[in-house]
């Protein structure tokens, strides 16, 4: 009995001791580390800015809206621990969906702290419609948002990380990157180019010794749903309960730095039915096809009768 004890004792100290060395390993990781958040005013960005500040990472949080920004970098200021030591954010404020503006926003980027070492490409817009209903100009402003904006800032920061043969680009993608379901047509497409895009990325950095993060999450409680766009360009509005019953946006935080952490290439963030589609999509792709026609009977939208 003494010895089962003593086992049981000696293997959860065993168990505290590894936890506590991940958790040094984390913070040695990322303290003064220069990471870049895009999306960081709301949901799963500003969740992001508090665990990579908490590590000690010197912040620049990006979005279009400066006040709210500034109401993120205050409340993380006023937040800190003090067992790390955290830095005051940067904010740098521009709509990524206008690829124009992308390469000024980030020469201000670099000029906050002169490099970046992490880009953490996280802002994105969903959508709601009917393909029949959804006027090309909606199509193309998802694809702005998501796509182009994430491409032409990660294009612009890749020179700089190039040259100091040092960098992690990490992107939020979605299931929907891996499968399609209807009336998501927009949101989907932009995930599954942005899978495509940092694969391809990935593959030729590779020689610099550069690292890419594709994150995949399913539904995350957070506005995405109510900020979607629809195909008339209106607002959705509608808080969904699929996102109402999603994932912490702080454990999918986590686990975001976990990968920049670990230097995961591809980190899926599902359960077991999507990740079972995923699987059925490749595996079976006239059963998935079937399933989603008869997904898409059951949800049909009033305009397409
Ligand atoms: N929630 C989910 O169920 C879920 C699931 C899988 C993946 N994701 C992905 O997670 C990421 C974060 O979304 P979230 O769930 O946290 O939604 P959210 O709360 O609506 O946050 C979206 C963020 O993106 C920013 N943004 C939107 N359009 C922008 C633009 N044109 N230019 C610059 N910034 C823009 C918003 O900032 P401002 O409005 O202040 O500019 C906001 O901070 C997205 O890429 C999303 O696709 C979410």
């Amino acid at each position: 009995m003494e010895r089962v004890l003593g086992l049981a004792a000696g293997t959860l100290g065993l168990l505290i001791l590894l936890k506590l060395i991940r958790r040094l390993r984390r913070q040695q990781n990322l303290q003064d580390k220069v990471v870049v958040i895009t999306g960081a005013s709301s949901g799963l960005g500003k969740e992001c800015a508090r665990v990579f500040h908490a590590a000690g990472a010197r912040l620049i949080l990006c979005g279009r809206d400066q006040k709210r920004l500034q109401e993120v970098s205050d409340e993380l200021r006023s937040n800190s621990n003090g067992k790390t030591q955290t830095h005051t954010p940067c904010t740098v404020t521009f709509d990524l969906s206008n690829t124009s503006l992308v390469s000024s926003a980030a020469e201000e980027i670099l000029r906050c702290h002169g490099h970046v070492d992490v880009l953490i490409n996280n802002a994105g817009i969903s959508y709601r419609g009917h393909i029949l209903d959804t006027h090309i100009s909606i199509q193309r402003n998802v694809m702005e948002t998501n796509y182009f904006g994430p491409v032409a800032l990660t294009q612009a920061i890749l020179p700089s990380m190039v040259e100091r043969r040092k960098g992690h680009i990490a992107v939020i993608s979605s299931v929907q990157g891996k499968i399609s379901i209807p009336y998501r047509s927009a949101y989907s497409a932009s995930k599954h180019a942005t899978q495509a895009y940092f694969d391809c990325l990935r593959a030729e950095v590779d020689r610099f010794g550069l690292e890419v993060s594709v994150i995949s999450p399913g539904y995350i409680r957070t506005n995405l749903s109510v900020n979607a766009v629809t195909g008339d360009g209106a607002r959705y509005g509608v808080m969904d309960k699929t996102t109402a019953t999603g994932s912490d946006p702080a454990e999918v935080a986590n686990t975001v730095l976990k990968a920049v952490c670990q230097k995961q290439k591809d980190v899926t963030l599902a359960g077991m039915l999507p990740t079972a589609a995923i699987y059925l999509r490749t595996l079976c792709p006239e059963l998935f096809f079937r399933l989603m026609a008869s997904r898409a009977l059951k949800e049909q939208r009033p305009k397409q009768e």
